[in-house]
């Protein structure tokens, strides 16, 4: 198998090992240690590997590790830098509010949403769960994860 060293800039440090040419983002990022982010169907369906590439949200699944070199990734572990105690107010808020049932969409929900909630402060309900419909989840029927991004940016509106 082909070798070659791949480097890609997550959630501030720059990381770099040899890979096979062709290795997802999603399985290049557990490789270097980032197992929060999961996969789901691998096929772009679930959302479950989602992390944000360049500020927007992707699904890590239908990238090549080599294609998005020289790119900011924010996986799931660096959703909560630069907040009190290294977690977003969305993931709290999700905790909270009982918005993590099996956890199996969880990690990319919590991409998604603090996303949201940073980007889009005004969103109404709809349009929440419109940014997160590549998000499936089969468990919480969506509701307290909307209710998570109302109180995450409420409490963000606080801190601001
Ligand atoms: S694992 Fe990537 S979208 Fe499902
Ligand atoms: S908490 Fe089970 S799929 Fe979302």
């Amino acid at each position: 198998m082909n070798l070659e060293e791949i480097t890609l800039k997550i959630n501030g440090a720059v990381r770099s090992a040899p890979m096979p040419s062709a290795i997802r983002l999603v399985d290049a990022l557990r490789r270097l240690g980032y197992t929060g982010t999961k996969e789901g169907c691998g096929e772009g369906e679930c959302g479950a590997c989602t992390v944000l590439l360049d500020g927007r949200p992707v699904n890590s699944c239908l990238l090549f590790a080599k294609q998005v070199q020289g790119k900011e990734i924010v996986t799931v572990e660096g959703v909560g830098r630069g907040h009190p105690d290294g977690m977003h107010p969305f993931q709290k808020a999700l905790v909270a509010a009982g918005g993590v049932q099996c956890g199996f969409c969880t990690p990319g929900v919590v991409v998604t949403g603090a996303h949201l909630c940073d980007t889009r402060p005004q969103a109404s309900v709809q349009e929440i769960k419109e940014a997160l419909a590549g998000n499936l989840c089969r468990c919480t029927g969506y509701a307290k994860i909307v209710e998570a991004v109302q109180v995450a940016v409420a409490e963000l509106g606080k801190q601001s």
